[in-house]
């Protein structure tokens, strides 16, 4: 598994904001689409700030940039703060000048009978527009990639699931307390993520050392999700070099 190992985030995240606009350019140049597949969380926000600062100062354009998140809170409305369609307008969508048809994130207040409909015309529309060229990743504590927590198939589609313990508590500050924070949550599949022709999974500081230790070194196993990326030839790791400590 190709791991790259950076002094620090924000080295890291410069480095990973520059590919992504190379990837964007190179469609453009071909009139072509990027399609990207997006995460939420602390991890990728500096990326997204280089993004915002390519946009500003260097003129790149997100026109032909089409956007799917990985995840989002069920049940979730969209104006609420923790949402992450809130997020990402926070983050990144508001300061670009992306196209707001081309932006998808699970929607978070369906009915839950439509929700398995609404998640297979979420991968067929993936896959109409030819599949994602990237899908950036955080990796949560209990080995979660997207929302897919310990148990979790590696042909998984996007569908509904429940939230592990950790995963809440570890969500309980932006939601005051564990107890405010959804059990459940819409995500797209390990076997959704696998489809992306390039995959890079990014974490920074201490905290995510062990986690990142079996999800790279570890047995592939349910119990961790992330180590299902050790089965793709297109994964990437991108860590800081606290991240990275526990490797041998
Ligand atoms: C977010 C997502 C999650 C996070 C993970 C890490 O869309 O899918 O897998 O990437 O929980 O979260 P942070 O970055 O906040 O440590």
């Amino acid at each position: 598994l190709p791991v790259t190992v950076f002094p620090n985030q924000e080295e890291a995240s410069i480095a990973v904001a520059n590919r992504i606009a190379a990837l964007i350019k190179n469609k453009q140049e071909k009139g072509e689409s990027a399609v990207l597949g997006l995460a939420t969380g602390a991890t990728p926000v500096k990326v997204y700030d280089e993004l915002i600062r390519l946009h500003k100062e260097e003129g790149l354009s997100f026109k032909n940039v089409i956007t799917f998140n990985l995840d989002e809170y069920y049940p979730m409305q969209p104006d609420a703060e923790q949402s992450y369609v809130y997020f990402m307008n926070r983050v990144l969508f508001n300061h670009v000048d992306i196209d707001r048809n081309n932006i998808h994130i699970p929607d978070g207040t369906l009915p839950e009978e439509q929700i398995h409909d609404y998640c297979l015309q979420y991968e067929k529309k993936i896959s109409d527009l030819g599949g994602l060229d990237l899908q950036i990743l955080g990796i949560g504590r209990t080995g979660h990639i997207g929302f897919n927590e310990p148990g979790s198939a590696p042909n998984s589609g996007t569908r509904l699931v429940t939230l592990d313990d950790l995963t809440r508590r570890d969500a309980s500050r932006n939601f005051g307390g564990k107890e405010n924070v959804p059990t459940k949550a819409i995500t797209m599949g390990v076997g959704t993520i696998f489809k992306a022709r390039e995959i890079i999974l990014m974490a920074w500081n201490g905290t995510k050392a062990q986690i990142v230790k079996k999800a790279v070194e570890g047995a592939i196993s349910a119990e961790v999700p992330a180590t299902y990326l050790q089965l793709s030839d297109n994964v990437e790791f991108i860590l800081d070099k606290d991240a990275a400590s526990g490797l041998t």
